[in-house]
């Protein structure tokens, strides 16, 4: 615990970088190849422990995401830096292997219009579909997180009950999965949910086995960032500049901007070994190569100053 007025915080949280593919899986124009590598090189001088760099996905389904294999062999990796990528079955997992991957995840949700829409199965089925996955990642001693989408709200069902979240959670850790990320994948969670949500996989999972990956399009990320940290979650995805959102879920624009999670966790005394500065030049370095100014308030705020 930290010695600050505000008790209760885990001393130290993981920032896991999101941005190089929950971002760029959502662009509609192209990012040239060399462009991402020179991003994820940048975001790995920042100091993230973890970068979620690409998706060895169907190029069909995520043509943003084709260059996964070239991205990977073109990205300095920096000792400490764990890397990792989306993959959806066995031939994800092949190519992520074959690309050096010691990390990978799973991704499935909450609610069944959504998992059928994202990746063409039930929710029953994605299980099934990430047990050769969760084979071969033993086998090659590959760590292997598992995200669930649409954990508070559903673009096609409306709200989602923490209990639905729970069975998916128990069906992720019993294939094997050894982190869960919570994702908040339209936009919609307040602090009530979380505390739900929170309760009802604490128990299952283990605290620190729990991220949450919370989206901005409401305005109530960082208040839910806020009430997990008081909870004890001690692992939180974002997106460097707030880029993204999902391709499956209208309107979800913004992943939580990974400047506007630093400068809230390094008031609030936080560690992250994660250098917020570093984080802005990677961001500005992006915005560049899109030709569009990030969706981060830490940003817009620390370039207007210059
Ligand atoms: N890597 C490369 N190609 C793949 C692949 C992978 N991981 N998985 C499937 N494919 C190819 C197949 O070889 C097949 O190609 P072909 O038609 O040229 O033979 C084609 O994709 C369709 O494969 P199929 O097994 O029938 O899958 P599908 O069409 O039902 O799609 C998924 C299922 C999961 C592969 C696809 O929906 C997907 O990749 N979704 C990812 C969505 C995503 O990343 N969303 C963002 C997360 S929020
Ligand atoms: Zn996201």
């Amino acid at each position: 615990m930290n010695d600050t007025p505000l008790k209760g915080l885990p001393p130290r949280v993981t920032v896991v970088e999101v941005g190089p593919r929950d971002g760029l899986q959502n662009e509609k124009g192209v990012i040239a190849t060399a462009d991402k590598i020179r991003f994820i090189d940048l975001l790995s001088e920042a100091g993230f422990p973890v970068i979620e760099a690409t998706s060895f996905v169907s190029p069909r389904a995520i043509p943003q995401l084709a260059d996964a294999a070239e991205v990977m062999a073109g990205i300095t990796r920096r000792p400490g830096v764990r890397y990792t990528a989306l993959v959806p079955n066995a031939k994800g997992m092949e190519r992520a292997l074959a690309a050096g991957l010691r990390e990978v995840a799973v991704f499935t949700g909450a609610s069944e219009s959504f998992v059928q829409h994202n990746i063409n199965m039930s929710i029953a089925g994605s299980i099934e579909s990430f047990r050769p996955v969760l084979a071969m990642a033993r086998e090659a001693g590959v760590r292997v997180r598992g995200y669930i989408s649409t954990a508070f709200g559903c673009p096609y069902e409306g709200v989602v009950a923490p209990e639905a979240v729970k069975r998916v959670a128990g069906a992720l850790l019993e294939i094997g999965v050894e982190e869960l990320s919570i994702g908040d994948t339209i936009g919609v969670a307040t602090p009530n949910q979380v505390v739900e949500v929170t309760g009802a996989l604490a128990p299952l999972a283990g605290i620190e086995r729990l991220a949450m990956h919370f989206h901005d399009t409401r305005g109530t990320a960082l208040a839910n960032v806020m009430t997990a940290l008081q909870l004890g979650v001690a692992i939180f995805d974002s997106a460097a500049g707030g880029l993204g959102g999902c391709p499956y879920a209208p309107g979800a624009s913004g992943n939580l901007a990974t400047e506007d999670l630093l400068y809230l966790l390094s008031g609030l005394d936080v560690e992250t070994g994660v250098d917020l500065e570093k984080v802005v030049a990677a961001s500005a370095f992006l915005a560049r190569a899109r030709g569009q100014a990030p969706a981060s308030r830490y940003y817009a705020a620390a370039t207007a100053e210059r």
